[in-house]
């Protein structure tokens, strides 16, 4: 009797440290709070590049959707923006996805997911001034995130 209450209290214990391992790799990620208000990622350096040069890739994008608007030429709004879609997701290495919070995995598929409903808009809008506001609405996905998150290099300083 005795040690069936042990193995349930064993089995217990083994339950808890899985749901918060399952916490801190899946929901939580590797953060801590920083001075500025906003939670650190932290990454290698290695990795934190990775990240950086993709949204690097979004403000291309973003600058030449914003040029072709300019334009009135929709087609290239299409061709740009299909380019930073769901198409261009993957090839983010798993021990990276470990360390990302949930939240913030989310709110970079879902911007992906964006460009590509904004190409969707292009393909069928009547004017630019449409595409426009859509694109205004999409960078608030950027600014939003960029409020919330910042990258610290593991054990490093600041930047
Ligand atoms: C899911 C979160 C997230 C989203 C969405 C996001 N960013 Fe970022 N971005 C970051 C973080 C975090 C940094 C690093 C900020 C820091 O460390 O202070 C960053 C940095 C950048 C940088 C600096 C790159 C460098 O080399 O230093 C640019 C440019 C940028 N983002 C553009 C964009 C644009 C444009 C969009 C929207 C189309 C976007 N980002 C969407 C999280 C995000």
């Amino acid at each position: 009797m005795k040690s069936l209450k042990l193995a349930w209290a064993i089995n217990a214990l083994l339950l808890a440290a899985v749901i918060t391992m399952a916490y801190m790799f899946i929901i939580q990620g590797s953060v801590e709070k920083s001075d500025d208000g906003r939670t650190a990622i932290l990454l290698s350096a290695g990795e934190r590049d990775f990240v950086l040069t993709e949204m690097r890739g979004f403000l291309e994008t973003v600058q030449s959707i914003n040029q072709a608007l300019g334009n009135d030429d929709l087609k290239t709004v299409i061709e740009e923006a299909t380019k930073s879609g769901k198409a261009s997701l993957g090839g983010v290495p798993a021990p990276l996805m470990a360390k990302l919070p949930l939240e913030f995995k989310q709110l970079g598929i879902d911007t992906h997911t964006e460009f590509d409903k904004l190409a969707d808009l292009a393909k069928t809008a009547k004017s630019s001034k449409q595409v426009t506001a859509r694109l205004g609405q999409l960078l608030l996905n950027c600014t939003g995130c960029h409020a919330s998150y910042k990258l610290k290099i593991e054990g490093g300083a600041d930047k």
